[in-house]
């Protein structure tokens, strides 16, 4: 007996842990609650304290209420606390719920004289990218993050709810798919190799594209994607090109036709989107709201063009097509039957990035597959690939969708750098 009426006083002191989110929603009022983050705000007053918790499950931060006794000089803006409490329905519209507390623990302090975020500051996208190990902690990144890690979700799945089977393509590979040049080179460090072995035996890269991995898979499964990181060593520090970036790739067997090829290129794009706008209501809107500070333009021709490109559809994301041959690599098919030497490439531009995605329909003709590969000197690399074309291939075609691009031209953020938790580019590894 003694027993039961201590077990039952233990279980009535547990509290239930909620996110923030949680508590947000309104559903646990009147119930003893414990909620864990970092302190985005502190008030006091004579008899109170009032103090926001945040814990990155939304932007909202929870509000506390504590008698002015349980104030401890360690609850500064930033710190790590721990609150158990009862849930109430607050008196202010703004704030239908708050937190009354019962038990306030500092887990980890935060000086604020060192802390470089200030309290009700709005810091700059360029003056948190400095800190990329402490930005996640302000209103603007763990947004961005948040709608990245939507996102993501949304567009695996797309692919899945349309038949596609995900594939791991290797980081490491021995083949410049896109023909650029643009690769860095694999190689071990450590006392059991000398300076002039190779792992591999054969030069290796880390991949810039797992679209020929992908070409392999999709001649037994009809439709495949990836969807992991692809590194380039471009000597860039434009706004919209980084030496890590994660790309959204599809390949697609039976498709015959650009039209059938783009018609995915803008369902996808469709669908993710339309996911992201109606689950992340409040952290897109901040973005459109604040953050969004203008489209600017990058200042090469290239860039110029595809700017006026759209500007000439009415600022709509527009495709191209059939871009001349010598531009395109090794892989595109050729349009035979068109007056100008073209390939069947396609590029989606979108306003203020320009190009977002990249395609085409793949040469699966033995003939001239090995002519093309010849004439770019690459007919020694490359026999597995003409195998596939030798053994029950299909017209088939895919593109490649660059994220973070993707995250620029739905909040409209201006810099590459800004989407990406840790940006890689030339003379920055910062982390
Ligand atoms: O146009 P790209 O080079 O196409 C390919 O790599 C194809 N093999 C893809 C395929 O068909 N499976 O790159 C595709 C997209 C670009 O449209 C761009 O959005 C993005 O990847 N991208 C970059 N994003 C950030 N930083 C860079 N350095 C990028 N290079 C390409």
């Amino acid at each position: 007996g003694v027993f039961l009426v201590g077990f039952r006083r233990y279980c009535k002191k547990t509290s239930t842990k909620l996110r923030v989110s949680e508590a947000l929603t309104g559903a646990e009022v009147g119930a003893d609650v414990k909620v864990q983050g970092w302190v985005r705000s502190v008030r006091s007053q004579k008899n109170n304290i009032f103090f926001h918790v945040n814990d990155g499950s939304s932007l909202k931060s929870l509000q506390v209420v504590a008698g002015a006794e349980m104030n401890d000089p360690l609850l500064t803006f930033g710190s790590a606390v721990e609150v158990t409490g009862i849930l109430k329905k607050s008196p202010h519209q703004k704030q239908p719920v708050e937190l009354e507390a019962e038990q306030i623990r500092v887990v980890g302090g935060c000086n604020p004289v060192d802390f470089p975020f200030k309290i009700k500051e709005r810091h700059s996208l360029e003056y948190i990218r400095q800190l990329p190990h402490l930005r996640c902690r302000t209103n603007a990144f763990s947004s961005l993050l948040r709608i990245r890690s939507e996102a993501t979700a949304a567009i695996h799945s797309y692919f899945k709810d349309h038949g596609f089977v995900q594939i791991h393509t290797p980081i490491i590979t021995s083949n410049d798919c896109e023909g650029a040049g643009e690769l860095f080179k694999v190689e071990p460090s450590g006392p059991d190799f000398g300076d002039d072995e190779e792992f591999f035996s054969v030069p290796a890269f880390l991949t810039v594209s797992g679209q020929l991995h992908l070409e392999v898979m999709s001649g037994a499964f009809s439709r495949v994607y990836t969807f992991g990181p692809t590194f380039r060593a471009e000597n860039s520090q434009s706004r919209r090109h980084l030496a890590e970036f994660f790309m959204v790739e599809a390949e697609i067997s039976f498709t015959e036709s650009l039209k059938d090829l783009t018609k995915v290129m803008e369902d996808m794009f469709r669908s993710a989107t339309e996911r992201v706008l109606a689950r992340c209501v409040e952290d897109v809107d901040l973005f459109h709201r604040h953050v969004t500070p203008g489209h600017r333009w990058g200042c090469d021709l290239m860039t110029e063009h595809e700017k006026h490109l759209v500007k000439h559809c009415g600022n709509v994301p527009v495709f191209v097509t059939d871009y001349p041959y010598d531009l395109k690599p090794f892989y595109a098919r050729d349009n035979q039957d068109q007056p100008r030497h073209t390939t069947a490439a396609v590029d989606l531009l979108v306003p203020g990035i320009g190009e977002l995605c990249g395609g085409s329909l793949r040469e699966e003709r033995l003939d001239l597959l090995m002519a093309r590969l010849k004439q770019v000197g690459l007919e020694d690399n490359y026999s597995w690939y003409l195998d596939l074309r030798r053994f029950g291939a299909v017209p088939h075609g895919g593109f490649g969708l660059g994220f973070e691009r993707y995250l620029q031209c739905i909040l409209g953020v201006d810099n590459i750098k800004d989407v990406i938790p840790f940006p890689r580019f030339s003379h920055s590894c910062l982390l």
